[in-house]
């Protein structure tokens, strides 16, 4: 089919680069980036001569998600935008978790060259990201899914998503949740929000907050930026959301 303007599809292998590329430049200053990172100064605050190689290290540690999500069978879905000579532009990315799957397996990991954010981002990475936040994250999840008679394994997850900071207000997420919705349909669909802009913005879309919660406490600021001044280690807040299938 030939597209006039922008439309949702879902992401060929050879798109995961210029993905991972632009949702890196999404998640410069993101608290829960920050935090996984160990960052003391945020990518976005960096030198122009650190930057680049900041901003690489936090690709990587996206591409290895996307990857990881289309391992397991799930989607990853595109808003790309047609141009008048040469490939489409990709501009908003979406990643879709199917019920009953997770993409934390070691298998699944090692496929998704999960080494190159531990060569990067080193240990602390690996234990904030799989020790403290997914474990962390599930349990609230399985909780609310259980008081409300759902099976826990049960749901999509919105695993991340993005749009192009260059190209963000202009609807293409909801393009992204509109075909996304359709696609769960009666199923529960859970993320979490890291930031009070995507919190308003999921809240917008439906989802309702579970439950609220503090990482980081005595170990990083409100940026999720690592900080010595005990007073300034506040932690960051997340919010676990949950949109309901409309028989809930
Ligand atoms: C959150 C994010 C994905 C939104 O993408 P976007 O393409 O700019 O969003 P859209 O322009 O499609 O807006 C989405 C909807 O939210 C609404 N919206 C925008 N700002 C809002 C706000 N502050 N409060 C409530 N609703 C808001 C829009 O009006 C739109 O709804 P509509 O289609 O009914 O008009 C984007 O800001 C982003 O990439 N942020 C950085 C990465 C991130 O935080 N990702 C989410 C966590 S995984």
């Amino acid at each position: 089919m030939n597209h006039q303007g922008p439309y949702v599809r879902e992401a060929r292998p050879s798109d995961f680069d210029e993905i991972s590329a632009f949702d890196a430049r999404a998640f410069a200053d993101d608290p829960e980036m920050n935090w996984f990172g160990g960052l003391k100064t945020a990518i976005a605050d960096e030198a122009p001569t650190q930057k680049a190689g900041s901003l690489e290290n936090l690709r990587l540690f996206l591409d290895t998600i996307n990857r990881s999500v289309a391992l397991v069978g799930g989607r990853v879905t595109v808003v790309a935008i047609p141009q008048e000579s040469g490939p489409e532009k990709l501009v908003a990315f979406a990643a879709w978790v199917p019920p009953h799957k997770v993409i934390e397996g070691t298998l699944t990991s090692l496929r998704a060259k999960a080494h190159r954010s531990l060569f990067a981002w080193g240990f602390t990475m690996w234990w904030r990201a799989s020790v403290i936040f997914k474990p962390t994250i599930g349990a609230i999840v399985k909780k609310a899914l259980k008081a409300k008679s759902h099976q826990e394994t049960d749901h999509y997850r919105l695993e991340i998503t993005a749009t192009d900071p260059e190209y963000q207000g202009k609807g293409y997420s909801s393009m992204l949740m509109k075909e996304g919705f359709e696609r769960c349909g009666s199923k529960p669909i859970t993320l979490e929000a890291t930031t009070a802009h995507s919190r308003d913005v999921y809240a917008h879309q439906g989802f309702e907050i579970v439950e609220s919660l503090t990482l980081g406490q005595g170990v990083v600021d409100s940026r999720g930026l690592n900080t010595k001044d005990k007073g300034a280690a506040t932690g960051f807040p997340v919010c676990v959301m949950i949109k309901w299938p409309a028989s809930t």
